[in-house]
């Protein structure tokens, strides 16, 4: 990849639907994104569900099969992911079960999770490890949202400036690091 092209980075959500905390999250970040020069992507999972690794079917579905290509074309990702009881959702980690070393080594990733409670940091540390394993990078900027619930205005947008400004910067710095690594590979 050349020094002046445009960085593609896809978003993912470990929830389902783009009307989601997270998807309304992915988008927002996005749009950041975007705004330092890459091209982005979003899977949405209502209008190509992944289904589940293994399941009847799975291993040659098209879905995944578009998935997997598309994230091989990126040269970064953003995901952000509810925390369940403690951990990441299912839909998360099934999302990223689907992804292989072939499709995102070496590749920067930028972690964000919300919470119904209070902020911690679990889902965005299992999300952390589970990259690592894929040999993707994640940058150490990360946001987690807590009382989701409250966190949103009525036309999306988040209501704390700080946290706004921290998914901003994550936002620069995700695209900077894409761009740097895409002219190492
Ligand atoms: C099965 C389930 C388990 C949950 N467990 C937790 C939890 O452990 N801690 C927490 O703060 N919120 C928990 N929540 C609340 C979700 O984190 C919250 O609804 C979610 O972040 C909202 O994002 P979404 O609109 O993208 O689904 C749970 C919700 C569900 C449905």
């Amino acid at each position: 990849m050349s020094e002046n092209q445009q960085v593609k980075i896809l978003g993912l959500s470990g929830s389902y639907g783009l009307t989601s905390k997270n998807g309304l999250l992915v988008q927002l970040a996005l749009e950041d994104i975007q705004s330092f020069g890459a091209e982005v992507f979003i899977w949405d999972l209502v209008e190509k569900p992944l289904p589940l690794v293994g399941s009847e079917g799975s291993w040659d579905d098209a879905n995944v099969k578009e998935f997997q290509a598309l994230a091989k074309s990126c040269d970064g990702f953003i995901a952000s992911s509810p925390e369940y009881h403690g951990c990441m959702s299912g839909v998360m980690k099934n999302t990223f079960d689907w992804l292989y070393f072939d499709h995102v080594s070496g590749k920067p990733f930028a972690l964000m999770s919300t919470l119904g409670g209070q902020t911690n940091s679990n889902t965005l540390n299992q999300m952390r490890i589970c990259v690592r394993w894929l040999h993707g990078w994640v940058i150490p900027e990360q946001v987690a949202v807590g009382k989701v619930k409250e966190a949103f205005d009525d036309d999306g947008k988040l209501v704390d400036e700080d946290l706004r400004a921290r998914v901003s910067k994550m936002a620069e710095s995700l695209v900077i690091t894409a761009a740097w690594r895409a002219t190492q590979r």
